[in-house]
């Protein structure tokens, strides 16, 4: 059952000819020069319209009840439709312009500032999500034919995003794919005292992400944590629906019962060419429903960045002036 109420959405369909030009007009490449990229975005984001700003700062500020905001239908890059998904999720070759880049890079910069993990993607700030043949079982984004379940990202990691921007590039053949995402703030009324009680306490250790290196996905080999943390009535959630185990028997039926609230409030979003779904990563677990890839070089393809509003917390684990968190696992 997916909840009924409808997610807070920016329509950006009717962008005038000026604020298109944001987007399109040519500028320097996001893999040959970074920052000079990312701080190029943000200039041109201090000129979106006031109620794309105005929308993106109190998702910042306040975040919403679903932890998602939807922008939908921004510019794509001219021809995408010629360039085929890359098939080993690294970038295509064939894509010679750098507009999906730059709407994460000018949405992002206004939410906080992009950064990755050393261990994902090379890297990458920019990483192109696409079923891979091998993966299809796999609970990580190159899945395909199973069900990808809720998560946090990273949430094992001492620096992880406080924001996921996925950005719609094409959209599986069968149109059934959803992006799914279920809020802390709708399954909080779902759990008793006693199990919010247990859910507020270190009891639970998570494992680390197969794209990390957990490829025997080993459950419970990472940090022991709470799974609710912050204000008792809105709390911000630490949850791994794959890899998190219980070190009680009690903590166990009230992570269960969690799991029960999650799958009964989620929502599932099909994201169209265009759509760039902002999620707030501390309230906000997500996953993907299963889909059926074809190989043909046409298949869902996904861009995704992430964001953490305070770049200089994870410093010690990155390069100066580079935006890679290193830490290592
Ligand atoms: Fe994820």
């Amino acid at each position: 059952m997916s909840f009924p109420s409808s997610i807070q959405v920016l329509d950006c369909r009717g962008f005038d000819e000026i604020t298109l030009n944001l987007f399109l007009a040519p500028g320097v490449s996001p893999y040959l020069e970074t920052e000079e990229f990312l701080l190029d975005c943000e200039m041109r984001a201090d000129e979106l319209p006031r109620f794309v700003r105005r929308g993106l700062l109190e998702f910042q500020v306040r975040s919403n009840p679903d932890g998602v905001l939807l922008l939908k239908g921004l510019p794509i890059d001219p021809g995408l439709y010629h360039v085929q998904t890359p098939t080993n999720v690294e970038r295509s070759p064939d894509k010679k312009t750098f507009v999906s880049e730059r709407c994460l890079a000018m949405i992002g910069s206004r939410l906080g500032h992009l950064v990755s993990y050393i261990q994902e993607k090379n890297g990458d700030l920019f990483q192109n999500l696409a079923p891979v043949p091998t993966d299809e079982q796999v609970q990580a984004s190159s899945g395909s034919r199973t069900r990808l379940q809720f998560h946090r990202e990273t949430v094992f990691h001492p620096y992880a995003p406080e924001y996921l921007l996925l950005l719609c590039l094409r959209p599986d053949h069968d149109r059934i794919a959803e992006t799914t995402c279920a809020s802390i703030t709708h399954a909080l009324p779902l759990l008793s005292e006693s199990d919010r009680d247990l859910l507020f306490q270190p009891l639970y250790r998570t494992g680390i992400d197969y794209s990390f290196g957990n490829h025997q996905t080993i459950k419970g080999n990472g940090p022991v944590m709470p799974i609710l943390y912050g204000n008792r009535h809105d709390p911000f959630l630490n949850y791994d629906e794959d890899l998190m185990t219980a070190l009680t028997p009690e903590a166990e039926a009230a992570l269960n019962s969690l799991k029960g609230a999650i799958a009964s409030v989620y929502r599932g979003i099909k994201l169209d060419i265009g759509d760039l779904l902002c999620i707030d990563n501390r309230r906000t677990v997500h996953g993907r429903s299963s889909f059926t890839p074809r190989y043909d070089g046409f298949d869902r393809w996904l861009q995704r960045s992430f964001v953490v509003r305070d770049l200089g917390s994870s410093a010690q684990d990155r390069h100066p002036g580079e935006r890679i968190i290193r830490t290592e696992f």
